[in-house]
């Protein structure tokens, strides 16, 4: 414990790097480290190594209602070598995409093979609490838990990943995650890009050695989130697929732990936002460029009709301000588009795509404002005083015996989440509902084009204050919020409401 703090503090000292045996030099450096406002900001960028794209593009089987995800360490093959991952299924980094209709009952056991506990959150459903995901709700090793809840919500694309407190950064970034795909009528109705015209992308961030994928963050990397030099996409590193002249849909997933990702296309090609988080927007929004955080979803048209057979396009993630001292300082390239086939396409896109009602701020009986800044400066405490640099919501860390919030159902709220004084992104998550972003001051200084609609994520950049409209329903029972920076929640940075 004790080791423990020195090492978390070991994030205030400037350019140091801690090793076992190196603390009483740390603490001499340290003694000096007063600085007021950027004691957090000793993290570093992590630099991302591009492949060649050579590797086809793949992509998890597709499997429906009734299935068993067998958690387990298993093999992949990464960057042409073979090494141990973890998965929902043998052989393969992600596990399979669930594709079902609205209305559909929903059967799926968790077999745990893993060494350690685990479970499951269906990052988007709104199910039952005991169904979610919670942390409190797992499979012990060797164990299961069996999941039954029925799909009561419009169409749009979640996703799964495991949500054990303290382990949850390095069981995804082994491996575990997976697509969760609802379809309704509304969505059939548009006739969208769809079969081999609608691919999915889910896009990560790893550390690919020949002994695995390392997950063994450093105080610093505690701090900024832990990221990797490697890019993956649907768990093929540095990836190509070959395209035909016409529309298609890209449902974008960022499944990395901590990575913020500035999406574009290498000929500044127009990206159509059609939806997010919660599905569908109103309308569709044309942009050059789209930022999208770990656990953030895009729904985007591109259009490859004008582009000359046997170009190459690559869709990267460009350099963006306001990140931080970790995030956004270099352009590299995701995945490489060959166009390879002439069609003539008859697609046009749809101008309206979605009834969505825009909730009132004034319908907001309550307003609860969240501080993420989390320096400790911030809540008064000296560096003598054995506090741990955490990161933490309102100064408190994660206690599943404590209920922070209490929120009456059928209720709409407004909840602020103040990163004004802070130096670091967080991308906040609301368990159980979805919800539609009023504003955002400081910072960006605006909302982006893939916050209309309904959001279960959004990112909160250093000196941003975001408010959120979230309209709380009548599913009842205690629900996580947090951080989905995956350093950050396993850290503590995730409190809890209960909704009765
Ligand atoms: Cu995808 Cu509690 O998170
Ligand atoms: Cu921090
Ligand atoms: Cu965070």
């Amino acid at each position: 414990m004790q080791r423990r703090n020195f090492l978390k503090l070991s994030g205030l000292s400037a350019g140091a790097v801690v090793t076992g045996g190196s603390l009483t030099g740390f603490l001499v450096s340290c003694s000096g480290c007063k600085k007021e406002h950027h004691m957090g900001l000793m993290t570093e960028p992590v630099m991302v190594t591009e492949g060649d794209f050579s590797r086809l593009l793949s992509f998890p089987s597709q499997v429906a209602a009734n299935h068993t995800l067998t958690a387990q360490a298993t093999m992949a093959n990464l960057k042409g070598t073979t090494i141990p991952v973890l998965g929902y299924q043998p052989n393969s980094l992600l596990g399979p995409t669930f594709r079902l209709n609205n209305g559909n009952a929903v059967n799926i056991l968790l077999q745990n093979n893993l060494s350690e506990h685990t479970n499951i959150h269906w990052h988007g459903l709104k199910i039952p609490a005991l169904m979610d995901g919670h942390p409190d709700q797992l499979a012990n090793a060797g164990g299961t838990f069996r999941y039954q809840f029925t799909i009561n919500q419009r169409a749009g694309l979640s996703w799964y990943h495991p949500h054990p407190h303290e382990h949850t950064g390095k069981q995804v970034f082994q491996g575990l995650a997976g697509l969760f795909i609802i379809n309704d009528a509304e969505e059939a109705a548009l006739n969208l890009p769809s079969a081999q015209y609608e691919i999915p992308l889910v896009i990560q961030d790893k550390r690919i050695t020949n002994n695995g994928i390392t997950y063994n963050p450093s105080m610093e990397e505690v701090m900024a989130g832990y990221m990797g030099e490697s890019i993956v996409v649907n768990g093929v590193y540095s990836p190509y697929t070959e395209v035909e002249t016409r529309f298609y849909r890209l449902r974008i997933l960022n499944g990395s732990n901590a990575r913020v990702y500035n999406l574009s296309f290498s000929n500044n090609a127009d990206m159509i936002v059609i939806g997010n988080d919660g599905g569908l927007l109103k309308n569709p929004v044309t942009v050059k460029e789209i930022m999208i955080a770990p656990g953030e979803r895009l729904d985007v048209l591109i259009n490859f009709s004008g582009v000359t057979v046997g170009t190459e396009l690559f869709l990267v993630s460009k350099e963006f301000a306001h990140g931080g001292d970790a995030q956004g300082k270099q352009s590299f390239r995701i995945m490489k588009f060959k166009v390879a086939v002439a069609v003539t396409d008859p697609f046009a896109v749809p101008a309206n795509l979605s009834a969505i009602n825009t909730i009132p701020a004034s319908s907001s009986v309550k307003t609860r404002a969240f501080e993420i800044s989390n320096a400790m400066e911030h809540h008064g405490y000296s560096m003598n005083d054995g506090m741990q640099m955490r990161h933490r919501i309102n100064g408190k860390l994660f206690d599943s015996n404590r209920i922070d919030e209490n929120v009456a159902a059928n209720t709409n709220e407004i909840w602020v989440f103040d990163n004004s004084k802070g130096d670091e992104p967080h991308p906040m998550h609301l368990h159980g509902v979805f919800f539609q972003v009023l504003d955002r001051t400081g910072g960006r200084g605006t909302r982006i084009a893939s916050e209309n609609g309904w959001k279960d994520t959004v990112l909160v950049m250093p000196g941003e204050t975001v408010r959120v409209l979230v309209p709380f329903e009548s599913n009842t029972g205690k629900f996580v919020f947090h951080c989905h920076n995956l350093e950050h929640e396993d850290d503590g940075m995730m409190l809890q409401y209960q909704l009765s």
